[in-house]
């Protein structure tokens, strides 16, 4: 009788326990769910088998498309459809409604873009805590690249150039204003001219110089602006923004400050100080402030914000909240004009933008 009764009592402990494992490790599961998940999709996009089921396809026609043995196409294909990213109908697979979207041409991001830049980001996560990683403009090109594909939206989408054009026009109608009756504009570490693109495509008085430091991104630029027709309004400069000796040219200037690592910074906005014209404004996109509390810190903004200051404080940037970058750009000799935070985008790094001015004297 006894021995009944310790053998129950022993299994309702073991019960509790695995009840208690089972919670603990829900988080960590799902976890490693999104993690193969992604793995299948970046497998699915590298081997052709995503793009073959843009039209509806069984699985000869994908393997014949893709070289891929049929066994194999049809683990993928069955994989894919167990996470909702094809669609079975008899026997063909297409991409399912959602996916369809994401990967479409005029999609506000590249699929495969935002899966490469997320692959920068996370080795710099996985190697964040072990040593100081290379500064920002020390990354491979291919990194460097990827990452300038990767934060913003792509200029050849025209609701990404209308939400760039729409938010941006919101936030500082001044300059916008200014940019429609005809103005030169400056970005300072354009990357692959995301935004620049968007609004010179969108802005037709509008006129550029794009500067930036890494050869495969300022090449990737070069390409959009002959696809998207603006060619002939910006001038993309493979060049440290340092080196600017344009003076007192530029109406106004965009600094991406969040790529731009401690060392140099003030060397920067020095050149951007002398290259605008007095009056001339200044944008800077910023990064979200600190979260305030335990529990903001545990919602999506705050995780990212914490993970932000791994990956870029890993890269040497600097990870401001708006006082210190105003601290940063008054004491280059700019007036702050005003700091606007929109709700976040999780598709862009930049949190909200500082207009301020060269003022006149
Ligand atoms: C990734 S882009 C930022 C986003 C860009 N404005 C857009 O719309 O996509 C920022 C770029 O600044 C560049 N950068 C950093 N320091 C620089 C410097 N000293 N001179 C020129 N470019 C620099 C980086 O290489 C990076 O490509």
């Amino acid at each position: 009788m006894d021995q009944d009764r310790e053998t129950a009592a022993g299994r309702e402990a073991l019960r509790r326990e695995l009840l208690a494992y089972g919670a603990a490790s829900r988080t960590l599961n799902e976890w490693i769910s999104g993690a193969r998940a992604l793995a299948l999709l970046r497998a699915a996009i590298s081997s052709g088998i995503f793009d073959a089921a843009r039209t509806p396809s069984t699985v000869g026609e994908i393997s014949a498309a893709t070289g891929v043995e049929g066994p194999r196409v049809a683990d993928v294909c069955l994989a894919l459809e167990a996470h909702g990213v094809f669609e079975r109908d008899g026997e063909s697979y297409r991409l399912s409604e959602d996916y369809a979207a994401l990967a479409s041409p005029d999609a506000l991001q590249s699929l495969p873009d935002l899966l490469a830049k997320e692959r920068v980001l996370g080795r710099a996560l996985e190697s964040a805590a072990s040593s100081q990683d290379a500064a920002f403009t020390e990354l491979t090109s291919e990194d460097a690249s990827a990452m300038a594909l990767g934060v913003g939206m792509r200029p050849s989408s025209p609701t990404a150039r209308a939400l760039w054009a729409s938010a941006l026009a919101g936030m500082a109608p001044e300059l916008y204003g200014l940019w429609e009756g005809g103005a030169r504009h400056l970005e300072i570490g354009c990357g692959a001219a995301n935004a620049l693109l968007s609004l010179l495509a969108t802005i037709p008085r509008l006129s550029a110089v794009g500067v930036e430091i890494d050869g495969g991104a300022i090449a990737i630029a070069r390409r959009r602006a002959r696809e998207l027709g603006v060619d002939d309004r910006v001038e993309l400069r493979h060049a440290d923004a340092r080196d600017l000796d344009e003076e007192a040219s530029f109406d106004s200037a965009n600094w991406s400050q969040q790529f731009f690592p401690a060392e140099g910074r003030g060397e920067v906005l020095a050149a951007a100080w002398r290259a605008l014209k007095p009056d001339g404004y200044l944008l800077a996109t910023m990064f979200g402030e600190p979260p305030g509390s335990a529990e903001a810190l545990r919602e999506p903004t705050g995780r990212s914000y914490a993970l932000d200051r791994l990956a870029y404080g890993g890269w040497g940037v600097p990870v401001l909240g708006v006082e210190e970058l105003r601290e940063q750009v008054e004491g280059a000799g700019f007036e702050v004009l005003r700091t606007v935070s929109p709700p976040p985008n999780p598709l862009m790094v930049s949190r909200g933008i500082m207009l301020a001015r060269r003022p006149k004297t």
